[in-house]
This record gives structure tokens, sequence and C-alpha cells, in this order.
């Protein structure tokens, strides 16, 4: 197996944990997943990335229903707009990045299967970076933006879908709940020092070397620029 899931869990009160399934402990306790009775616990893999997925598809639907400047949105709703979208980008830059340098390697250690879905996956995601890249650089005025934004949530969705249909499976067939929780507390930790950015010129395969160092400096960015904000 070669899921790398050695790391001990450790407490982190950056996730809220979902109530328990009824009628989750009926098996052994040892299940990708599982809740055993009473208590709060790291959430695992799949929770991690469920609530990124959960959060990424409020913020897109938003982005979808907004004032557009077709619509006559006043300079304050196309400002919000743009902040949204940068939030959009941040978020799934961000997300991308941790699943590069924990989730696909692990789902590629399974064998042919896992492999052939880990790489339609990883395709997916970069060839979303030139789209994520050409937004971040337009303004809601622009021409193109509207069409390059459409494309921009029906990639993500697609490719949310392809990943909680075709490979979230395949893992959590393979995999135990202690490294499920060691996969999830891995990704969360990678998210924290992740690019807020594309970067369409990082290989996934040095995702883990270059990904941190493209995320300091990205980070600098951001602090310098006001970049990120929360929309108000
Ligand atoms: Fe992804
Ligand atoms: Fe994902």
């Amino acid at each position: 197996m070669a899921v790398d899931a050695d790391k001990p869990a450790s407490p982190s009160t950056a996730f809220r944990l979902r109530p328990q399934c009824p009628g989750s402990g009926s098996r052994s306790g040892k299940t990708a997943g599982h809740r055993p009775e009473g208590g709060e616990q790291m959430p695992d893999v799949f929770e991690v990335l469920k609530k990124d997925h959960d959060e990424m598809k409020v913020m897109l639907a938003e982005l979808e229903d907004g004032p557009k400047a077709s619509d006559g949105a006043t300079a304050e709703q196309l400002a919000f707009r743009r902040q949204a979208l940068d939030q959009v980008i941040i978020e799934q830059s961000k997300h991308e990045a941790a699943e590069q340098q924990y989730f696909w390697p692990a789902l590629g250690g399974l064998g042919s299967g896992g492999a052939r879905v880990m790489q339609d996956g990883l395709e997916q995601e970069n060839e979303a970076e030139p789209l994520l890249a050409e937004l971040g650089k337009l303004e809601p005025g622009d021409e193109e933006f509207e069409e390059r934004l459409t494309a921009l949530i029906s990639a993500a969705r697609a490719h949310i879908a392809f990943e909680e249909a075709h490979a979230w499976p395949l893992l959590k067939a393979a995999i135990n709940h202690d490294q499920a929780q060691a996969l999830g507390d891995r990704i969360a930790a990678a998210k924290k020092t992740a690019p807020t950015r594309p970067h369409p010129h990082i290989p996934p395969q040095a995702a883990r070397t270059a990904g941190p160092v493209a995320g300091v400096a990205d980070k600098v960015r951001d602090i310098l620029t006001g970049r990120g904000k929360n929309p108000s």
C-alpha cells in the first residue's frame, strides 16, 4: 500500500466534525469514514475534501447568481464580484495543490485502476490552471470575463463530481480509518502552506517541494496587495 499516511493525527480546530452517522459503527471500526460512539475525532481525508468541495460549490453558485456588468451591476457590486472570484481562485489553488501533494499519490499507489483515475484527475486540474490564471487578470467588466467564468464554474463542478464519484470510492475501499484520518491531517496541513494562485509551471510530481515555496511567495503578494480579504 503506497498510502503516505504515517504521520499521527493531531488535534486541530480547523475543521468542524459532522455528526456521527447512525449505524456507521456496525463493522470492525477499521473502515475509512467510521465514527465510533461518542467523542470528537479529527476529520478523515474525505471529510476534509468534502468540506472544501461544499464550500466551493456555494462560492460558485454565488458567482453564477451574482449581478453582472451586463445586468447593470454597480461598481461596488462588480468589485465584490472580483473579490469573490479571487476567493475561488485562492481556495481552488490551495485545494488542488494539497490534493497533488497527498491525495493523488495515495490513489496512484493503488494499482492501475487508481493510476488511471489519478491521471484523469490531474489532467482536469492542469487544464483549469490557465483558465484560473487568465481569470486572475480579468475584471468583471471585461468582455471575456463572464464567458471564462462560466467555463470555470462548469469545469470546477465537473471536477468535483469526478473526484467524488470515481476517485473517492477507490481510496475509501483501500484504506482504513486511521490512514484516512492521517491523510486528512496531512492535506489540511498542506493547505496552510499551499499556493494561493495557479502555477501551471509546477508539475504535480513537484507539488510537495515546489508548492510550499510558491505558497510563501503567493502569501507575501496577497498581503502586499490585500488580495483574498473576504468580500463584505
Ligand atoms: Fe481536485
Ligand atoms: Fe477536490
